[in-house]
């Protein structure tokens, strides 16, 4: 189907779900995972710096990405928020894939926020690929995403930067409302 509604259809459908929404034990096939990234990779960026880098953990490797991002959590802010490290230890064990989200910076031929803005259409790719393919998912920027320690766990140099993490998993539960206020609010028109 070549229509503006299935494009349509599958924005609006879009949401954040999060792990506890996820069916718990079930796993994605990891060929639909590699749509996902296929599609992220088809993303707009300036002069062709194609700044997305991923690093996937599924099976028992979801079991070290909880140890890493506790374990580093810790060491750098402490044993205080029981809540949150109870949170890095379990999500990624809640969710088939978690994708961890580079920046490869290439700052002698673009400003940062170029680079940005490319592996944020990227990310967009792989929410709609995801919703298309009845997945839930969502990005988080918490836990160890501005540690900078934490690059080199992902392939990355101290110039890069580390975007976020991109959790996926079936779904157990609806997904919420959109809330989004009128875009007639946020347009103007000059004809
Ligand atoms: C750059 C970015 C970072 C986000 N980081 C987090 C996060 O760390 N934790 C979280 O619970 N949600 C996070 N979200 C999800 C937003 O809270 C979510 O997109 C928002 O509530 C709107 O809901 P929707 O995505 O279902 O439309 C993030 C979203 C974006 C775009």
């Amino acid at each position: 189907m070549h229509t503006p509604e299935v494009i349509n259809e599958v924005m609006h459908r879009r949401r954040s779900i999060y792990p506890y929404q996820y069916e718990p034990g079930a796993s994605v096939d990891d060929g639909i995972v590699r749509q996902i990234l296929e599609n992220a990779n088809t993303a707009p960026n300036h002069k062709k710096t194609m700044p997305w880098r991923f690093t996937v953990f599924n099976g028992d490797g979801r079991k070290k990405f909880a140890e890493l991002q506790s374990s580093l959590y810790i060491k750098h802010h402490g044993t205080q928020n029981q809540v949150k490290i109870k949170k890095l230890e379990d999500y990624p064990l809640m969710a088939s894939h978690i994708i961890a989200i580079g920046l490869k910076r290439h700052a002698d031929r673009l400003p940062e926020i170029e680079e940005v803005l490319a592996v944020g259409c990227a990310i967009q790719n792989m929410f709609l690929t995801a919703t298309a393919y009845n997945l839930g998912c969502y990005l988080s920027t918490g836990g160890v995403t501005y540690i900078d320690e934490a690059k080199a766990y992902f392939h990355l140099e101290p110039e890069d930067k580390l975007i976020g993490f991109f959790y996926i998993g079936k779904i157990k539960d609806a997904p919420k409302e959109m809330l989004r206020t009128p875009v007639d609010e946020k347009i103007t028109f000059i004809s």
